[in-house]
């Protein structure tokens, strides 16, 4: 049977403007997270270099809207839940990352509509990462 183009499915990495887009939010993310004293608590759990994490973001959000897998090849067996699990993620430092990622998403031009469906995504899945006191 042949394809017509709107059997084509536009995926959210499609509609977000693709992996230049995906790579605008990670960078103002990581750039606020480093220059804003609000998000002091979450970028000491980081490394002092944030280029591989710019690059793995980037990749994990490609693939998580829908665009190209690298990531998960490049990460085999690797899930995001499990890549944070040994960082003491709390309450706190969860709000601060789901507070930079709101304004990073603010600041790109993704439809605000469709930035507010992904922030809602992704508060959901930081509020997962959170760990109880021990
Ligand atoms: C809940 C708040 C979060 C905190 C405090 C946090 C913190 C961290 C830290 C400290 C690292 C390691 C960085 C380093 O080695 O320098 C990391 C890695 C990473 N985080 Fe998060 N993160 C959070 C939420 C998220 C969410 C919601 C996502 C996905 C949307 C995410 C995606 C990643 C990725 C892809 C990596 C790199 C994994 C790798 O390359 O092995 N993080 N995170």
């Amino acid at each position: 049977m042949a394809t017509s183009a709107s059997d084509v499915r536009e995926t959210p990495f499609d509609m977000v403007g693709g992996a230049t887009v995906v790579r605008q939010v990670v960078d103002l993310f990581y750039d606020l997270m480093d220059r804003d004293p609000a998000y002091a608590a979450l970028r000491s759990l980081h490394a002092p270099d944030l280029a591989l994490m710019r690059e793995s973001l980037a990749g994990f959000l490609n693939a998580w809207l829908g665009g190209p897998r690298d990531w998960f090849t490049e990460h085999p067996g690797v899930c995001v839940m499990s890549a944070h699990a040994k960082i003491r993620v709390d309450r706190e430092t969860a709000d601060q990352w789901i507070d930079a990622m709101g304004r990073s998403i603010a600041d790109s031009p993704i439809d605000p509509q469709l930035g507010a469906r992904m922030i809602e995504a992704l508060s959901g899945m930081a509020s997962g990462m959170v760990r109880s006191p021990s």
